[in-house]
């Protein structure tokens, strides 16, 4: 490994932070040695209770269980909202920015009330009580956020699916939760371009016959399609509703939502997080791990269909009462200026966004950075996957002009809120670690005999207790996060990540240990691809491995076997492109394909991936023993014919 530098925190900043290294220390120290004594006085001071809670966590990780505060009530819109009033009724929650640079708003806290409160008595009149699940499929717009909060101030459980995902995704996910209602679009609007999302709600809906109602947003006023029994504007429909609405008390561990996120194997699952622990977990860590001060602009470049968006654009930051910036369009349009110029412009003082954003930007030349007015930024953060050195000295050094520092944050759509994370005025960065544990959290890492490590070492990234906001179930498949998270090492949760420790303890992600793949930040398993594409007549198998990408820190390599007598050309490889698009989303489109005669396979028939692995990603070197498979020369025919990238 080549030296790393080390960049200390800067002394003003540590002066002013709310977190200090000594601080760090003691907390840390406190939280693992006292925890209920810590987190019982967190969730005192961070969250607004009705009840008060008198246990603080009940754990049997061997089961996969855990509880916090579990007799308390309380109920998250009113933390976000209503508790923000007396103080800051008239400071903004929400500064939207649109795809064109000439739109923007700001939706002040007392503003978020009212529209939460009509969305809400919409809901319930349409027949959403608690515990019954709405499905969000909507584009980056306010309405979004109000439709979280109202399911929330109800106790419905929301499920809110990426707008890129395609009509076959959408409705898997809401039949698999059984929503009744849908909140939606007519389009969305993203880089100049139209996505038709209300039409894509009509394709799913016809197999979704519990769906009642759609709530649909008039975004762009394109005509769509109409259920007059079905269908309802969103405008007219909240105007009629009262501006009030009671909030309903949940317990500590009511369901809050449910998130679909895709594992090594079979569909995606709906991860479940409940109230109280999720929420303590991302009010704290938005405070502490952005440092996030009062008045200060914070702006997350994620979308709300991802965990990111629900933890750091939605619930930590209104928790904290902050202002929040949520952004409709993408990075590049109308040029790779614009990050930049809306910095300028709403005078953004923390940005957090995704290592594929910071590469292809790096990638379009400092002119775009440097044109704009980027002094009111004082933290930078990044999220979703490994941080090439590269692109972080590039953000800290071009972007930040070395006075912000970088949180490179870890964690997962399971764990809710960021699980290692440097504490930016405790902790000195190194380009490319994800640096300490959060407080509470103890990670660890497992060799393959399945024992802990000691000191310096890579192995199994896991985690030896539970911490507030980790995830509670599969929704509907109870015994499937069992196994999934809490079998392969039994009395730790597993990441599904590996990591190496190094000898200042500090951890560096290495990437998924699992068929799991992380493409532009995105999580996507290679099983539904595989599945997308042996929908077509023509293929018999496919086999689908991740390799290094430039940009999207790794690309789609599909190996696909055609049935006798089919012959491989270019338009039926963009039907297999196509198809995959289709059924999943532009997010799952292969970036090679490469025709297989035959894969390697074990004699028991087991399609050897980390051969095809060291393929893609060329490494002809390291392909270890071949002499077992079934067929040996199957491997010199991919060799020969590998696709070049
Ligand atoms: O492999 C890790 C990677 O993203 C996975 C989680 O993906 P998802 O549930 O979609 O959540 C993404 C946003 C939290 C992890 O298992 N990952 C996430 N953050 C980092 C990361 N890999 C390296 N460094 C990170 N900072």
């Amino acid at each position: 490994m080549s030296e790393v530098h080390i960049h200390p925190v800067p002394a003003e900043f540590a002066s002013r932070a709310h977190i200090d290294a000594g601080d760090y220390e003691k907390l840390y120290r406190e939280s693992i040695e006292n925890p209920e004594a810590f987190w019982s006085r967190q969730a005192q001071d961070f969250l607004q209770w009705e009840k008060p809670f008198t246990r603080v966590v009940e754990e049997d990780l061997k089961k996969g269980h855990t509880a916090w505060f579990a007799d308390g009530e309380l109920n998250v819109a009113v933390n976000c909202i209503d508790r923000h009033l007396p103080a800051r009724a008239e400071q903004t929650a929400l500064i939207w920015e649109g795809d064109d640079p000439a739109d923007s708003k700001n939706i002040t806290y007392s503003e978020l009330h009212e529209q939460v409160c009509r969305l809400a008595n919409l809901l319930k009149e349409r027949g959403v009580k608690k515990g019954d699940r709405v499905c969000i499929y909507m584009p980056m717009i306010p309405e979004a956020a109000y439709a979280m909060l109202a399911c929330a101030r109800i106790g419905a459980v929301h499920s809110v699916v990426f707008g890129g995902f395609s009509p076959g995704s959408l409705r898997d996910r809401i039949l698999d939760s059984d929503c009744r209602l849908v909140i939606t679009a007519d389009e969305g609007v993203r880089g100049g371009k139209t996505v038709p999302l209300k039409a894509n709600v009509d394709k799913a809906l016809a197999d979704c016959p519990n769906v009642h109602t759609a709530i649909v947003v008039k975004r762009t006023g394109a005509d769509v399609g109409w259920n007059g029994e079905r269908d309802i504007w969103y405008a007219e429909s909240v105007a009629e509703q009262s501006s009030d609405c009671a909030p309903e008390p949940m317990n500590a561990e009511d369901p809050l939502f449910i998130l679909y996120t895709s594992g090594s194997t079979g569909k995606p699952k709906g991860v479940l997080h409940t109230t109280a622990g999720y929420l303590l977990m991302c009010t704290m860590t938005f405070k502490y791990a952005f440092d996030y001060k009062e008045g200060d602009i914070f702006w997350c470049t994620a979308d709300v269909g991802w965990i990111t968006g629900h933890s750091y654009i939605v619930y930590g930051p209104l928790s904290t009462g902050a202002i929040s910036l949520i952004f409709e369009g993408v990075p590049t349009y109308p040029d790779a200026s614009r990050c930049w110029q809306v910095v300028e412009k709403h005078k953004v003082n923390s940005f957090y966004t995704a290592p594929t954003a910071i590469r292809a930007l790096m990638g379009a030349g400092d002119e775009f950075v440097t044109k704009t007015d980027r002094s009111s930024l004082k933290l930078l953060g990044t999220v979703g996957e490994p941080i090439n050195p590269e692109a972080w000295e590039w953000y800290y050094k071009v972007v930040g002009e070395e006075r912000c520092p970088i949180i490179d944050t870890w964690w997962q759509t399971e764990t809710g809120a960021h699980l290692i994370t440097p504490l930016p005025g405790a902790i000195d960065m190194k380009a490319g670690s994800a640096t300490k544990p959060f407080f509470g959290v103890q990670p660890a890492l497992m060799d393959d005999q399945g024992r802990e490590i000691d000191g310096e070492g890579a192995g199994a990234l896991v985690m030896k207790a539970s911490w507030p906001s980790m995830i509670r179930s599969v929704y509907g498949d109870h015994q499937r996060m069992i196994d999934t998270y809490f079998s392969a090492y039994p009395g730790y949760y597993f990441t599904g990540d590996g990591a190496r420790r190094d000898a200042d303890g500090y951890y560096w992600i290495t990437g998924r240990m699992d068929d799991v793949l992380n493409v532009s930040g995105h999580r996507l398993g290679t099983a539904e691809i595989e599945s997308a594409i042996v929908l077509h007549d023509d293929t018999a198998e496919a086999a689908v491995v991740g390799y290094p990408h430039d940009i999207k820190g790794q690309g789609i390599y599909a190996y696909v076997t055609l049935k006798a007598g089919h012959e491989p050309n270019e338009e039926l490889r963009q039907e297999l492109i196509d198809l995959c698009v289709k059924e999943i989303g532009s997010i799952a489109k292969p970036d090679i394909i490469q025709w297989a005669p035959g894969l390697p396979k074990t004699r028991s028939g087991k399609i050897m991936r980390r051969i095809l692995r060291k393929i893609a990603g060329n490494e002809l070197d390291s392909l270890g023993d071949t002499s077992t498979l079934a067929d040996p020369s199957v491997v010199e025919e991919l060799i020969e014919h590998r696709a070049n990238c």
